[in-house]
């Protein structure tokens, strides 16, 4: 049996905002953003929107290509880092509601930026178990969805510039045959750089008494320079482990899909390794950092490019909030 990807899906918010747009906001240039980030615009979403409506939509998107009915889905995972309630219920629940999907489980994976890399590895493990026929799981939704505008600070011009909204979701089903789709995943975490990027709102620390701040809404708190570095180091890690498992040559891949954080750490990476600028897929200047959502939305784009063909062997990698990092090799 192979668990293959059927079809992927999108929403991008319609509220498109340039760095110029941005700047009338913020104290910031279109020529600081795109120097330092490669960033020239972000979407934003619609007054009212929340993460499980952008998930919906991607996921009726890719349900609709799929040629699979919400009744059919086994498994619901969203992968997010501002699911429409912290804490509970999940947004992958409100999302299987939404949907009518009424066989499904569905839970949320938080694992920061590499949530859809974690996800694709949960996704897929769990559809190999129904091997044995016990969990009865064949089609499984798995979203990448985030309304980071929402909790954007906007006093603080070192992140906000950086974020923007967005959702993709990928159909995928167990079938005869062999040969999954995601042929190898890497997943690491890294905890002790937790205080590098965090929301800034934590638990109550007194049972009775409440401590903290809970006056001010939660929002993006980030050492920008750290998770740079720990950034280029998880990238130079998930292609070294990556090909070192596998055995595959960097040559070999059609396409390397990074997490959309920042075009010049991409840009290094390709460097250093030395990846043809026509390889490594970046679409970050027109919808910025969207976290667990940007790599979703990348493969999602690139198919609809005509970009993807049948055997293609992709290698996207994730890094993030946790912190997290982790890649997968894909055959499209
Ligand atoms: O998915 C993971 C999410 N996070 C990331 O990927 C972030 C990784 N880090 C980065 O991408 C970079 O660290 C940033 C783009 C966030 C910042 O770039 P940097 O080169 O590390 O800038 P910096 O923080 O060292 O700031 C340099 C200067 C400072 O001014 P002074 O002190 O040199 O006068 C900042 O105040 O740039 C200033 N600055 C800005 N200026 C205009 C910081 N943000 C801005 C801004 N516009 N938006």
């Amino acid at each position: 049996m192979a668990v293959k990807i059927l079809a992927s899906g999108a929403y991008i918010p319609g509220i498109k905002v340039s760095n110029e747009e941005l700047s009338k906001r913020v104290d910031t240039t279109d020529e600081w953003i795109r120097s330092h980030t490669g960033i020239g615009s972000r979407h934003f979403a619609e007054e009212g929107m929340q993460t499980s409506d952008l998930g919906l939509a991607a996921a009726k998107a890719a349900l609709n290509r799929a040629g699979r009915s919400a009744e059919e889905l086994d498994l619901i995972i969203v992968a997010t880092a501002t699911p429409d309630y912290f804490g509970f219920p999940s947004t992958a629940c409100i999302i299987q509601d939404k949907l009518g999907a009424v066989n499904a489980a569905a839970f949320d994976v938080t694992a920061g930026c590499t949530g859809f890399i974690y996800c694709l590895d949960v996704a897929t493990s769990m559809l190999e178990a129904n091997k044995l026929g016990l969990a009865k799981r064949k089609t499984a939704l798995v979203i990448g969805a985030e309304t980071l505008s929402r909790i954007t600070d906007w006093s603080d011009r070192g992140s906000c510039v950086l974020f923007g909204d967005g959702a993709a979701a990928f159909v995928m089903e167990q079938q005869e045959g062999s040969g999954s789709s995601v042929l190898h995943s890497w997943l690491r975490s890294k905890g002790s750089g937790a205080k590098s990027l965090y929301l800034s709102q934590p638990a109550r620390t007194s049972t009775f008494e409440r401590s903290g701040d809970y006056s001010k809404p939660p929002s993006i708190v980030m050492d920008g320079q750290s998770v740079y570095m720990f950034a280029v180091k998880a990238i130079t890690d998930i292609i070294d482990a990556l090909l070192q498992e596998s055995g595959f040559k960097l040559g070999d891949f059609r396409w390397i899909v990074p997490h959309q954080a920042n075009a010049r750490i991409v840009q290094a990476a390709a460097k250093r390794f030395g990846i043809e600028e026509e390889r490594m897929y970046l679409n970050i200047e027109e919808f910025a950092n969207t976290s667990a959502a940007s790599i979703p939305i990348a493969i999602n784009e690139m198919a609809e490019k005509g970009l993807l063909k049948k055997g293609d062997l992709i290698m996207s990698m994730g890094f993030g909030a946790g912190l997290t990092y982790g890649g997968v090799i894909i055959r499209w």
